[in-house]
């Protein structure tokens, strides 16, 4: 049996969780979903953000959907980021962000590969003096490595599913020499190995431009973790913005955390208006890696159809409840069952 932890943490996470549970629910009755806690108001109610047992709940299932945490912007002793703590703990080194069209918009399908466990997020910041802070930027060739082996290994994928099998290296090599100049010569050197792949290299600005000049000469992109980061969100906004955008965090211990791009969004919490697709996105994403691909494809399509169908939330231009986006998905899905 699948066994499946949700963690819908705080904010927005606590309703489009719940309807990414039920999409689930409809198209894999047989998982076992279990519920867990993290974020802000865990952290206020019991002094942890991530508890030990949502730690355990999250190694012992097949796969885990999360959904968002609130942050400070400020230290707060005790707190860390639930999702970064979590990447870092089962060291999640990997994260998937597939970005594609929406129906009617102009066509494009890229995917970037964000490396999930250093650069910036190192977690190396410190103040020198009250007036200079200075956070140090780690890329070793290991993760550079690893992560350029997951684009090129995503390429060939796409390749069998009939999309260009490229790989676009992003790093600002010109100016960190050292650092990206690293991250550059492991993804190259990785590159060799894969011959059937056409490699190009681009910095990380005419990246930004290109992608929203023309997102469509894109295929798989692979960077180092804050430049993935923002680009993916630049990414999210070619399609529609951060309500449809899915991500996967995956490590090579078998531990896989399914999250929407979207943040917890506390100004528009608890309205029922937010759009639950980046979260349904991600379950289509964690139903292929749990192997149940025609799951994620009856996702994909039911996502499909109620976006060209114009049952559309405010983020997309509509006025479709949190609710109402939901039940259209799940009566297509029961229609094509
Ligand atoms: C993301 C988020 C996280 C990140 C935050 C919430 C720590 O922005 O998953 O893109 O910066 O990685
Ligand atoms: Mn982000």
């Amino acid at each position: 049996m699948t066994t499946l932890c949700l963690i819908p943490g705080d904010g927005v996470g606590q309703e489009v969780i719940p309807a990414a549970a039920r999409v689930l629910a409809a198209v894999l009755p047989a998982a076992h979903l279990v519920q867990a806690e993290a974020g802000w108001a865990c952290f206020s109610r019991t002094g942890t953000a991530l508890p030990a047992a949502t730690l355990a709940a999250v190694a012992a299932a097949d796969a885990t959907l999360f959904g968002a945490t609130q942050s400070p912007s400020t230290v707060v002793a005790g707190y860390h980021s639930p999702i970064l703590a979590l990447r870092k703990h089962f060291d999640l080194y990997a994260n998937l962000r597939p970005t594609a069209a929406l129906p009617g918009a102009r066509s494009f399908d890229l995917l970037l590969v964000r490396e999930n466990s250093e650069g910036l997020y190192s977690g190396r910041e410190r103040l020198e003096d009250a007036d200079t802070a200075i956070a140090e930027r780690v890329i070793t060739r290991r993760a550079s490595e690893r992560i350029a082996h997951v684009a090129f290994a995503q390429a060939r994928a796409r390749a069998r599913r009939g999309l260009p099998a490229r790989v676009t290296v992003v790093h600002k090599a010109n100016v960190l020499k050292l650092s990206d100049g690293l991250f550059r010569t492991a993804c190259l050197d990785v590159a060799a190995q894969y011959p059937d792949v056409a490699t190009e290299e681009m910095l990380v600005d005419a990246a930004a431009m290109w992608l929203v000049k023309e997102p469509a000469r894109f295929a798989v992109l692979v960077t180092t973790n804050l430049f993935g980061d923002i680009l993916s969100d630049l990414a999210a906004g070619l399609a529609g913005g951060l309500g449809v955008a899915p991500s996967a965090n995956l490590g090579a211990g078998g531990v896989a955390v399914f999250e929407p791009v979207h943040g917890s969004a506390p100004d528009i919490a608890g309205r029922g208006i937010a759009n639950p697709i980046g979260a349904i996105l991600s379950a289509a994403l964690l139903l292929e890696h749990v192997q149940q691909a025609t799951a994620a494809a009856r996702v994909r399509r039911a996502v499909q159809g109620v976006l060209a169908a114009d049952c559309l939330p405010p983020d997309l231009g509509g006025s479709a409840t949190t609710d109402q986006v939901t039940a259209a998905i799940l009566q297509r899905l029961e229609e094509t069952a």
